[in-house]
């Protein structure tokens, strides 16, 4: 299981981004939100982009935005290898064309009340799809147990329209939630490596 670490419920980011960048994590996993789509905001890309003096690690940007477009470009220029949206906002196509432009892998997000089915139209075009196990806007949430199904439900039609899309799953992941996206390809983990002393041990137990 390849795992993508998620610093949004770190206290340090410099800090907790060096120590991270000494463990195996595939990814670290970039948390954008805009006060808009989801109630918090986080830092603007002036300051976002130093974490490239932190860490070596390929991104997996996560945007929790109402307007995907305004961001697009600036994660393209950072060591991004995926930039993942919302498929609830508007202008889905045109923004996963635009993140193929740049030369990056695309992604659509669900968040947990949105069903598997309304992502057919788009399954062929995604490099992957991330499945919200908790609502999007905070780290720390309990792992939905539904998202079981969801899972294993994309599983089967990622089959039929596009084999090669990755399945990450986002929020609530521990050493016992894991067990639930067994047909997952990625994992991020937050709260449970970051507020940890240990990372790479915590990261070990889900891995
Ligand atoms: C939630 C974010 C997640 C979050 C995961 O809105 O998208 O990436 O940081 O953190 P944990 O693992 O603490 O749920
Ligand atoms: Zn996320």
């Amino acid at each position: 299981m390849k795992i993508s670490t998620s610093f949004l419920s770190s206290p340090n980011i410099p800090k907790d981004l060096v120590k991270l960048n000494e463990t195996d994590t595939d990814y670290i996993h970039v948390d954008i939100m805009d006060g808009i789509f989801v109630k918090k905001k986080t830092m603007p890309f002036k300051e976002m982009r130093n974490i490239y003096k932190y860490t070596s690690k390929r991104l997996d940007v996560h945007l929790m935005v109402k307007n995907p477009k305004k961001y697009i470009k600036d994660y393209a220029s950072l060591n991004t290898e995926y930039i993942t949206f919302h498929i609830e906002t508007d202008d889905v196509l045109k923004n996963l064309e635009l993140i193929k432009k740049y030369g990056i892998k695309c992604g659509l997000a669900i968040k947990p009340n949105t069903e598997v089915k309304e992502l057919v139209p788009y399954l062929p075009l995604l490099d992957l799809i991330l499945v919200m196990s908790v609502e999007p806007g905070e780290g720390g949430q309990k792992f939905i147990d539904d998202t079981e199904n969801k899972i294993n439900e994309l599983k089967v039609l990622l089959k039929e329209y596009n084999s090669k899309a990755l399945i990450n799953v986002d929020g609530g992941i521990n050493k016992d939630t894991k067990d639930k996206c067994k047909n997952a390809d990625i994992l991020v983990v937050g709260s449970y490596v970051i507020l940890a002393d240990d990372f790479q041990k915590k990261i070990d137990e889900v891995r």
